[in-house]
């Protein structure tokens, strides 16, 4: 709440720039007239954006079946993602098109390619053909474990054309979350990379995806793309080069007429349990949902060059690094690598060589290079931005003034767009040229989407008080469900009040309405913008022999916003000490990627629970975060153990 409190005092308000305002996708008069659609007649406003933005081969019967909570929308009709994201693009008064760059990608050691619309369309359409001479159909999972390179946007197109299900796994995850997602998701085909470029060293990922489908029976064939040239093993009968596959392939494939119910990706993120959640998304609603709010947040005309800074294995990556961006016929960059290398410089030389307009990043990197010191966009031509964009996580004011003043120069209006992989696309957020931002404010939801701030009971909380975040409508990119757990998605997501949907997040609204979001309120930490849940890491810490039992809990951290701490209890004559931290860390980063992996791991001989065996980690919390440890404690089984807890602090 504390954090809360702080962001609720900042007063400053920047009001849209009027000639912004005049040329704007959306200006004033069509938001508010959308709005007020959105809010009579949600399902007729939705109906007017998937006309405006999706090319369907055949017409919805209903714009939207709801029996809670499950929903379907554009019941009947029929589309193709890759179709829209390709093929209207050549065709007819687009055709001009053809030859416009639609990727324009840069790998970490400096190589780069210029991807149109025209060539990606043919390379789309040879690997649907490899896919299917493989046997993958419309009833098939595929999982994409790869760099960032334009392969990974071909695959997931590729996918879409045919439809089959595609499941991306961040390259950063280790071989055991990798085959915990294949085995999950029963997936029939792995595309990977020998691997790619990070921080000037190339790092391997086929040797994971060996080691994970050795343990996935399901997997039939592995495609591997040849990125750096390291050394790797092919499986003869089981994997092949994905250039070698291309070459022979051909490059004609007709899009598959799709059920705009039918499904499109399955992607996972944390919980609270120690087991990731599939989130399942679907074609015509999702498609409707990134492309309208692509169009519209980001302001796209046909001159920009577009950089979402995400990795195409997060839900940003797949919404707004290629999604939303190619249903909009615009240019989207792809950069492969670390921002600092070969110097820290590197994003802000990357938008002067590709003359980017459109910023879209995570507040974790922007205070970052607020430490590494304003020389550094100072001394690159950045004059060509014209829109920043922040996701992720709340963005603290400091942050969101430096974004605004060292990155924008002051003249680019920044969207704060809050959402989450369930919601499939952006759900509140500024919408440039018609709404005044305020720092740290994601502002208002958009046009459609009904958000509101209620207490335990469902009621809603009077402006400046603290609440829960609810979706009380069906919206068109929302899950369709948890992959195979039915009792998962109702109980997660829709028990907490009737037919609302509960996103885990605390915010509150100022006396004008504006949204403040606080955070997740459950046991998922934000860490870089990303989410790991504080279960998965204790299941992966009592997987090692010599842990007894384990409780991780998040801490405040200046650039990642959060970082994992770890109690842990070594099993009897285990020595705790550096090396053993060390041991700890290690397997953390082992059992699921390095992103999950400590920052401190603190030696305890027990945990502090409650007399029913709950531990409390609240408390573990606020040890964590050194702060006193506050509320009530009258629950705690035994009080020795918050002494000898404190006492391992103060050591
Ligand atoms: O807590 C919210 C935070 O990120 C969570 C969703 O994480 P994920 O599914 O990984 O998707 C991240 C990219 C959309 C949310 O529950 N979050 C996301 N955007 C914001 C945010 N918190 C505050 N402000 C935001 N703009």
């Amino acid at each position: 709440m504390a954090d809360i409190e702080s962001l609720l005092k900042e007063t400053r308000t920047f009001k849209p720039d009027p000639q912004f305002s005049r040329s704007a996708n959306w200006n004033k008069k069509t938001v508010a007239a959308y709005r007020k659609e959105g809010e009579k007649n949600p399902e007729r406003f939705w109906a007017r954006m998937a006309k405006e933005n999706v090319s369907w081969f055949s017409p919805w019967k209903k714009v939207l079946d709801w029996k809670p909570p499950y929903a379907k929308w554009f019941v009947g009709a029929k589309t193709n993602v890759s179709y829209n994201c390709l093929d209207r693009h050549l065709e007819g008064e687009n055709a001009w098109r053809r030859n416009k760059a639609a990727i324009i990608w840069e790998g970490e050691p400096g190589d780069s390619r210029v991807i149109t619309y025209a060539e990606l369309h043919r390379e789309v359409c040879r690997f649907a053909n490899v896919l299917k001479s493989k046997g993958v159909t419309r009833k098939d999972r595929v999982i994409l474990y790869m760099p960032m390179i334009p392969e990974a946007a071909i695959a997931m197109l590729a996918c879409t054309r045919i439809g089959a299900a595609h499941s991306i796994v961040f390259g950063g995850f280790s071989a055991e979350a990798l085959r915990d997602r294949i085995v999950d998701a029963d997936a029939k085909l792995v595309v990977t990379a020998d691997g790619g470029y990070r921080k000037g060293e190339p790092f391997g990922l086929k040797a994971q995806v060996d080691a994970a489908v050795r343990r996935a029976p399901s997997v039939e064939s592995v495609v591997v793309v040849q990125r750096t040239g390291q050394k790797v093993t092919m499986k003869r009968g089981r994997d092949c080069w994905y250039h070698e596959e291309m070459a022979a392939a051909s490059p004609v494939c007709p899009p598959a007429k799709l059920d705009a119910e039918h499904p499109l990706f399955i992607l996972y993120t944390s919980g609270t349990t120690g087991k990731p959640k599939g989130i399942l998304h679907t074609t015509g609603g999702y498609l409707t949902h990134v492309a309208t709010t692509t169009r519209a947040i980001f302001d796209l005309k046909e001159t920009d060059v577009y950089w979402c800074t995400a990795d195409v294995g997060w839900i940003t990556g797949h919404s707004y690094v290629v999604y939303g961006p190619l249903a909009c016929g615009a240019t989207t960059l792809m950069y492969e690598g670390v921002p600092t290398h070969p110097g820290p410089d590197r994003w802000w030389s990357l938008i002067a060589k590709w003359g980017v307009t459109i910023l879209y990043t995570a507040p974790t990197a922007i205070r970052t290079f607020i430490r590494l010191g304003d020389d550094l966009p100072k001394a690159h031509d950045l004059s060509s931005l014209r829109l920043l964009g922040s996701v992720g996580e709340p963005i603290n004011p400091e942050a969101w003034i430096w974004y605004h003043e060292v990155i924008g120069g002051k003249r680019c209006p920044i969207v704060d767009t809050w959402w989450q992989t369930e919601t499939g696309g952006i759900m509140i957020s500024s919408l440039p040229g018609s709404v005044a931002t305020k720092p740290g404010s994601a502002t208002f939801p958009l046009p459609g989407i009904d958000a509101a701030i209620l207490d335990e009971e469902g009621n809603e909380v009077k402006p400046s008080s603290g609440g829960l975040l609810a979706l009380r409508k069906p919206w068109p990119g929302m899950l369709r469900g948890i992959w195979g757990d039915k009792a998962r998605f109702k109980e997660v997501y829709w028990s907490k009040w009737k037919n609302t949907y509960f996103p885990g997040d605390g915010a509150q609204r100022d006396r004008q309405g504006y949204f403040w979001i606080m955070g997740r309120i459950d046991d998922v930490m934000n860490i870089s913008g990303h989410r790991i849940g504080t279960m998965e890491v204790e299941s992966a810490l009592v997987s090692h022999r010599d842990v007894a039992e384990a409780a991780v809990v998040g801490r405040p951290d200046e650039i990642t916003g959060t970082a994992v701490v770890a109690f842990v209890t070594p099993r009897g004559g285990v020595k705790p000490g550096a090396p053993f931290i060390k041991t700890l860390k290690g397997h953390v980063t082992k059992e699921i990627g390095a992103i999950a992996r400590p920052a401190d791991i603190r030696f305890t001989n027990a945990l502090p629970k409650t007399r029913s065996g709950k531990i409390m980690r609240r408390l573990l919390r606020d040890i964590a975060s050194g702060r006193e440890v506050a509320g009530d404690t009258s629950t705690l089984e035994d009080f020795s153990v918050l002494a000898s807890l404190k006492e391992s602090d103060e050591n």
